[in-house]
């Protein structure tokens, strides 16, 4: 048979296609909409995410209203209402010891259409661990008279802590359109551990930029701050300050010049603990809203420094982002790297303060192209877009993100207005309803899996569990990584609780099965839930969710 040029052709194009270009990053939208803001969000199952937002006037409609929780179910893409009793706009919560997640603090107003709404300032929102993968039969409990926080807290942030317990740090007392004008300079825990707040200097100090402060429990059981351009170490033990260098170059980065932190994975033996703060703004907070503007350039500094004596001696190292952000949000990923996702190159956090709002946005510009940290990379090189796809959905003030333990990333929320805006001409920053997730190359391949572990995996212990590696995946010089992660509590910029804590482990020649040394005790790894992933050569398995510790409610040492 002659080959006629007409028959090479379809040839040729077979061929390209047989071998096409390796998988990339890629954002794909979801079928379904969040039916609620999803400007709150946390992984509280192997398949299930809280979402929260105000009580406001919400599609998803539960009992006759709007609702103002959700659950959002990662195998089915579906939500599913939650019933609240409290305002839970502008709250921070996390998991604890025991695998309960609980929400804390919101908004001290109503709303109009949704009778029944009590304030949210001194909530307790409690979600015990829910078996079923749907989320059937589980609930939000609260006992607003007789369970509740000892001051009220809008805004506020949390940290779980060496004991499993919430750490709370914080926050207003009553509605404060844009500075912290109203403060709670105090800190708080759930459980309790005092009859009184603990007054905080700190807190103090970095009015009035100060809300939503980020917050690190260190791995010798102390936490980090930083709020406005203020840093400290909180000695929660012994009740002491310890005063850190400020954030250089007069940048502010919380709420309402909203910046990102986020502690660097720790790793074994010394786990020692840096931290990089990304975003916000260079502006002297003294300045009234009315004298700001959407269009202020947020900054591109990131600071990081490392919290030894020597480290601390040194200061925060500079380097910068490849734009300005305000409202960024920083996230891990299993192999070490740091997502840099979400906000907007200028203007600020909160609700219709400047003069040129764009609606309620005090926020213009939003970025679309996420970047990726490298820590391990020198200064200079470590922050790269090469390879990340940009969207066409703003995710501005009220938006959330988090890791799923499938090990991609899900986007929600945004909603820089005081009351829902359904999408319309001419409204450039609506209420955001949809859904995406931000999928790494490695969803599009053979991948590493954790075939079955235990529910709970005890502290300082050497753990097996069945594995199976795809033949790609097998050689033996490949990089072997075995992350603990807290997957954290997205809202305003910030994932409260996040942490990733390397394993020492190894596979067995076999490829058969994984064994790794769980953290020496819950200062590295505050006891609670977390997923484990298995990357090699940067390809990550999806999680295992676990119990570190012995699932005693908080405070618990073991
Ligand atoms: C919701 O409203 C409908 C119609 O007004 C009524 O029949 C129903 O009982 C209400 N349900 C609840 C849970 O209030
Ligand atoms: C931090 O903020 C204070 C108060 O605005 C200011 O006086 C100080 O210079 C700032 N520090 C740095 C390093 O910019
Ligand atoms: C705005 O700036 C003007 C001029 O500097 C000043 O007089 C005024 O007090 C400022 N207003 C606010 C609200 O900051
Ligand atoms: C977990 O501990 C918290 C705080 O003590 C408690 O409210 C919750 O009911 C506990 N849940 C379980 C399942 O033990």
């Amino acid at each position: 048979m002659k080959w006629s040029s007409l028959s090479v052709l379809p040839l040729l194009a077979a061929l390209c296609r047989a071998a096409p270009s390796a998988p990339g990053w890629s954002f794909n939208l979801k079928k379904t909409t969040s039916g609620i803001v999803a400007l709150e969000s946390i992984v509280v199952s192997p398949t299930l995410v809280v979402f929260f937002d105000r009580a406001s006037n919400d599609p998803l409609q539960i009992n006759n209203h709007s609702a103002w929780g959700a659950l959002w179910n990662l195998e089915t893409d579906t939500v599913t209402p939650l019933n609240l009793l409290t305002n839970s706009f502008c709250a921070s919560g996390a998991l604890l010891s025991n695998g309960t997640m609980v929400s804390v603090g919101g908004d001290p107003n109503g709303f109009v259409g949704n009778p029944g709404i009590q304030p949210g300032q001194q909530a307790i929102r409690i979600f015990e661990p829910c078996a079923s993968p749907t989320g059937e039969g589980c609930t939000v409990f609260e006992d607003p008279v007789n369970l509740h926080l000892l001051e009220k807290r809008w805004y506020p942030s949390s940290a779980r802590i060496f004991d499993g317990s919430l750490l709370i740090v914080g926050g207003m007392h009553e509605d404060a359109a844009f500075y912290n004008i109203d403060p709670a300079l105090s800190f708080e825990f759930f459980p309790p551990k005092d009859s009184a707040p603990r007054p905080s200097e700190f807190l103090k100090r970095s009015l009035p930029a100060n809300l939503f402060p980020r917050v690190f429990a260190l791995p010798d059981g102390k936490v980090f701050m930083v709020a406005n351009n203020q840093s400290i170490i909180y000695d929660v033990e012994a009740n002491t300050e310890t005063i850190l260098p400020d954030i250089p170059n007069n940048v502010r980065v919380t709420n309402p010049m909203d910046g990102s932190a986020i502690l660097l994975p720790l790793s074994p033996p010394n786990f020692i603990p840096e931290v990089l703060v990304c975003g916000g703004t260079a502006v002297d907070p003294a300045i009234q809203p009315a004298n700001l503007s959407s269009q202020f350039p947020a900054t591109s500094q990131c600071s990081r420094i490392t919290l030894t004596p020597e480290g601390i001696a040194k200061g925060w190292e500079v380097e910068h982002m490849l734009e300005g952000r305000t409202m960024p949000e920083l996230v891990h990923l299993p192999n070490g790297q740091v997502l840099i996702a979400n906000g907007a190159r200028t203007g600020f956090a909160a609700i219709a303060q400047v003069p040129d709002a764009i609606g309620g946005s005090n926020a213009d510009h939003a970025v679309l192209t996420p970047s990726l940290y490298t820590p391990t990379l020198p200064l200079g090189q470590r922050i790269s877009n090469k390879g990340l796809p940009t969207t066409d959905i703003a995710r501005v003030y009220h938006s959330s993100i988090t890791l799923t333990p499938q090990g991609n990333f899900l986007i929600a929320g945004s909603n820089p207005n005081a009351q829902f805006v359904a999408p319309a001409a001419g409204i450039k920053f609506a209420s955001e309803l949809r859904v995406q997730t931000l999928d790494p190359p490695f969803m599009f391949v053979d991948r590493p899996k954790i075939l079955s572990a235990p529910a709970k995996v005890p502290f300082n212990s050497r753990v097996t569990v069945p594995i199976s590696v795809p033949a790609a995946l097998r050689s033996r010089n490949a990089k072997v990584q075995i992350s603990l992660m807290d997957l954290g509590f997205s809202s305003h910029a910030f994932h409260s609780s996040a942490r990733l804590v390397f394993m020492e482990g190894s596979i067995s020649p076999d490829g058969r099965s994984l064994t790794f040394f769980t953290p020496p005790n819950g200062r590295v790894y505050p006891p609670g839930p977390a997923t484990i992933f298995l990357t090699i050569d940067d390809v990550s398995s999806e999680g295992a969710w676990v119990i570190v510790g012995s699932g005693k409610p908080p405070p618990t040492l073991e």
